[in-house]
């Protein structure tokens, strides 16, 4: 395994962090290269379960090299609550390393992000997850975001956060909303600087380094293509580019050195917070995926919005990502269904199109054209070779992958590490 990115390809939750798992076997470095923790992703092993928020999913290998590049917002008390927490569960954190030019989220954005969304009308909401990624990424636009390497020298970083902070305070007292304690939320973000320095590296040479040297890279895509700054159902995004083209500047890569792009997708279509959702079930089918699924968002709990698989987005995500290889998710979900439907094409205003469209006005009206195929009808959550799958299972993994144009590496029958195949077709 080469140099490899891994994107999800629907609105996030598709199950990366447990293939990103299963491919580390072969692995020398995981990168994370955008987003921050909205970011939630599980890992289970044996009995036991982690929920990465921040971390590289390769933290659980210790040879592996952990990289947070350069293109995260990096909430300085989040990643040291959640290297702390596997330190107390035994995991090693040493092999993390955080880019000197990533964006810190401090505790005024998540305060922020909160201002914000309470301002926003009614279905004008994003339903974000409040950990402050909007603001923060603004602020890194903006040209007034405090980076890692800032947090090397605590009086300029005192001043800095100061001064940030007063001015984020002067909004929320403006408009009545409730200020921040800046000095008692200072001594908080300190120590979490000093726990976070050793870490604290130019890893553009780490990254571009390993890759020289042929190591096997993995570049672990957060949230996904749906949710994209440029890509997805804006303005229901969020705050970064989560396509593979991502990896390249928030990383500092080139696309020279990429050789493959795994999607993951679920073989159905989940989405938390709001915006469009063409194939949401609002019905018995619906609750059934969520309730065998355990549909419930892995950073806020919310109950994730489940419906038909969705070819058309599906298809549009492979293609802005370049996915040569799919990892298709949790079909033991489908096994109890006797019905399944494939969302084919859409009809917007009578025109039926294949295509998914820009606008997030057209999504609200589309009327999904749906192909049926029967169920399996059987549980394939023992099974462990694509041989093995019932002939109806085939069927539907078979017509996914032709959809939207990628060919089936992977293939998952449940959480465990062990309920995960590969195959070559
Ligand atoms: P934000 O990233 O917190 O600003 O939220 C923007 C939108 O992205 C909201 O609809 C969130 O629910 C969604 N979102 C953010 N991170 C994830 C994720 O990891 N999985 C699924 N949805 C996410």
């Amino acid at each position: 395994m080469p140099v490899t990115i891994l994107v999800g390809t629907q609105w996030g939750d598709e199950g990366k962090g447990k293939i990103i798992d299963v491919l580390t076997r072969d692995v020398d470095m995981v990168v994370r290269y955008q987003g921050g923790n909205n970011a939630g992703h599980t890992v289970e092993i044996g009995d036991n379960k982690y929920v990465l928020h921040l971390i590289p999913s390769g933290i659980f290998r210790e040879s592996i090299i952990n990289v947070i590049g350069n293109g995260l917002v990096v909430d300085a008390l989040a990643l040291q609550n959640e290297m702390q927490h596997l330190v107390e569960r035994g995991i090693s954190v040493k092999n993390i390393q955080l880019s000197d030019k990533a964006h810190m989220i401090m505790p005024y954005h998540c305060m922020m992000d909160r201002f914000r969304e309470f301002q926003r009308e009614e279905g004008k909401k994003i339903g974000t997850t409040g950990k402050g990624i909007g603001p923060a990424y603004s602020d890194k636009a903006q040209r007034c975001g405090i980076r890692a390497l800032e947090l090397l020298d605590l009086n300029l970083f005192k001043a800095r956060y100061t001064e940030q902070a007063e001015k984020y305070n002067k909004i929320f007292s403006e408009a009545g909303f409730e200020t921040l304690d800046i000095e008692a939320s200072w001594e908080e973000v300190k120590a979490a600087a000093i726990y976070l320095t050793p870490h604290i590296k130019n890893t553009v040479v780490t990254v571009n380094e390993a890759v020289k040297a042929n190591k096997n890279v993995l570049f672990e895509g957060a949230q996904g293509a749906l949710l994209d700054i440029d890509h997805g159902t804006y303005p229901f995004v969020t705050s970064s580019s989560t396509t593979a083209g991502g990896a390249c500047g928030g990383a500092g890569v080139s696309p020279r050195y990429i050789d493959d792009i795994y999607g993951v997708m679920k073989v159905y279509t989940t989405r938390v917070g709001e915006g469009p959702f063409p194939t949401e079930l609002d019905d018995e089918v619906g609750n059934h995926m969520g309730t065998v699924g355990h549909e419930f968002g892995a950073t806020t709990g919310r109950k994730r919005r489940c419906g038909w698989f969705d070819a058309v987005a599906s298809r549009y995500s492979c293609m802005v990502n370049g996915v040569n290889k799919l990892a298709l998710m949790k079909m033991d979900v489908l096994d109890q269904l006797p019905e399944l439907k494939i969302c084919t094409a859409y009809e917007i205003d009578g025109e039926v199109t294949k295509d998914f469209p820009s606008d997030c006005r057209a999504l609200e009206k589309i009327v999904p054209i749906y192909e049926t195929i029967d169920g399996w009808m059987e549980d394939t959550s023992n099974i462990t070779k694509y041989e093995d799958l019932p002939e109806k299972a085939k069927k539907y993994l078979d017509r996914v992958a032709e959809l939207v144009e990628a060919d089936i590496a992977i293939i998952s029958v449940g959480p465990r590490r062990d309920q995960t195949f590969e195959i070559s077709k």
